[in-house]
């Protein structure tokens, strides 16, 4: 609350959603993932793919075996993988594990995390269950420069960036999109939509136009102001890059749809799904639905290549799901049953299959990716 009052003051009283949002998740030592709180799976706040099975990280390295193969064909330059956000730190030990398996092992494997806390936590299970490995791994909280070959992971980051609320007017002027802003009054905090933000009406403005859609009077949604720098900084840094991009989203008509009339940000604590942002900040996530039409406009401004978008469920079917779960078949039920009951929670559309897609953005990356030969939405963005 400190942080935030002294944030209000230096603006003159009110600050945009997406600051509010940002002090709240990554102040250092008090932001929700600064912080030193168990996040992520049962005993957390939210399970991730990677929480729910070793299958997601098998997968993925069949991907990333692909990949590295393709850009060691072509270059003699040492392969990387960069993954953003690693949570606590299973995915790079599923990942490493499977390809030390695959003999593809990368030359480096960079770990990209903002906050220290969870650094040192992800250290751990590669410390602990794969020594030997362990020496692969890098941990870095600044995208290093100048790198050639590069595979990018980011699962569920882009949904925990900090995103911008707004809400269409009564009297619709096409300069008069209102932002949500955030005060402190006393010890409370309150928040109301001012008409301040330019920024924010090119930006409705351009989404109106390219989708064809037409919010109606006291629509209210958000969007990410962070993601075009985002992905700016990895054109701009890797000469060869497949990026990858996990996370629960929509296009851009099934995002703005008009019945989706409060928008898709969400708060979570203790596997509690509720609405109010102002609820103990700094104790809770607060996330929001990605636009995987804006990334793909976002991305192809930039030079980038849109090479894949697809379902989770079929993206890890096309890389051997199925063929995993036939080489781990034991004749222990119960170990039986909880594989079984692994792969429907990452596949099934009612769980993660549907709601979570895989997007995959190029540069002077020429090779189809197999994990989108079973089905490709790229159509429908
Ligand atoms: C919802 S968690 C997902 C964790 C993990 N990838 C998993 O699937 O279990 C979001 C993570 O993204 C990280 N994050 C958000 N924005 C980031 C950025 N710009 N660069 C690196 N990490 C970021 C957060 O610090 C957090 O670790």
């Amino acid at each position: 609350m400190r942080c935030i009052k002294k944030a209000c003051e230096q603006a003159g009283g009110w600050i945009p959603f997406s600051e509010f949002m940002n002090i709240t998740l990554y102040e250092p030592a008090l932001g929700y993932y600064s912080g030193g709180l168990q996040k992520f799976g049962a005993s957390g706040d939210f399970i991730t793919s990677p929480e729910v099975s070793a299958f997601f990280g098998q997968c993925l390295a069949n991907q990333l075996k692909e990949v590295i193969q393709n850009l060691r064909n072509v270059s003699a330059e040492e392969v990387v993988i960069i993954e953003f956000g690693a949570g606590s730190g299973v995915l790079s030990l599923d990942i490493l594990l499977e390809l030390e398996k695959l003999s593809t092992l990368p030359d480096k494997y960079l770990v990209l995390e903002l906050s220290a806390e969870l650094q040192h936590r992800q250290k751990q299970p590669t410390n602990q269950k794969a020594p030997h490995l362990y020496d692969n791994v890098e941990w870095l909280d600044q995208l290093p420069d100048g790198l050639t070959n590069a595979v990018v992971v980011a699962n569920e980051v882009l949904d925990a960036m900090p995103v911008e609320c707004f809400r269409i007017p009564g009297a619709r002027d096409s300069h008069q999109v209102e932002t949500l802003m955030v005060a402190v009054e006393g010890e409370n905090l309150v928040s109301k939509y001012i008409a301040v933000d330019n920024v924010a009406a090119e930006k409705i403005s351009s989404i109106e136009q390219r989708s064809e859609i037409e919010f109606s009077a006291g629509y209210c949604s958000e969007y990410n102001p962070a993601i075009r720098g985002w992905l700016s900084a990895l054109e701009n840094k890797i000469e060869h890059s497949v990026i990858l991009l996990i996370d629960y989203g929509y296009n851009e008509t099934e995002y703005y749809h008009p019945d989706r009339t409060a928008g898709t940000l969400m708060c979570y604590y203790q596997h509690k799904a509720h609405g109010d942002y102002f609820w103990w900040p700094g104790l809770q996530d607060i996330t929001a639905f990605v636009n995987f039409t804006d990334v793909a406009y976002g991305a192809v401004d930039l030079g980038l290549e849109v090479s894949g978008y697809t379902t989770q469920a079929a993206f890890l079917l096309a890389n051997g799901l199925s063929e995993l779960h036939a080489s781990q078949l034991t004749d222990d039920v119960q170990q039986q049953i909880k594989l079984s009951q692994q792969i429907k929670t990452l596949t099934l559309p009612s769980e993660m299959g549907d709601r979570f897609k895989v997007m995959a953005l190029t540069k002077n990356y020429e090779e189809p990716l197999q994990g989108f030969s079973m089905l490709d939405l790229r159509n429908r963005l």
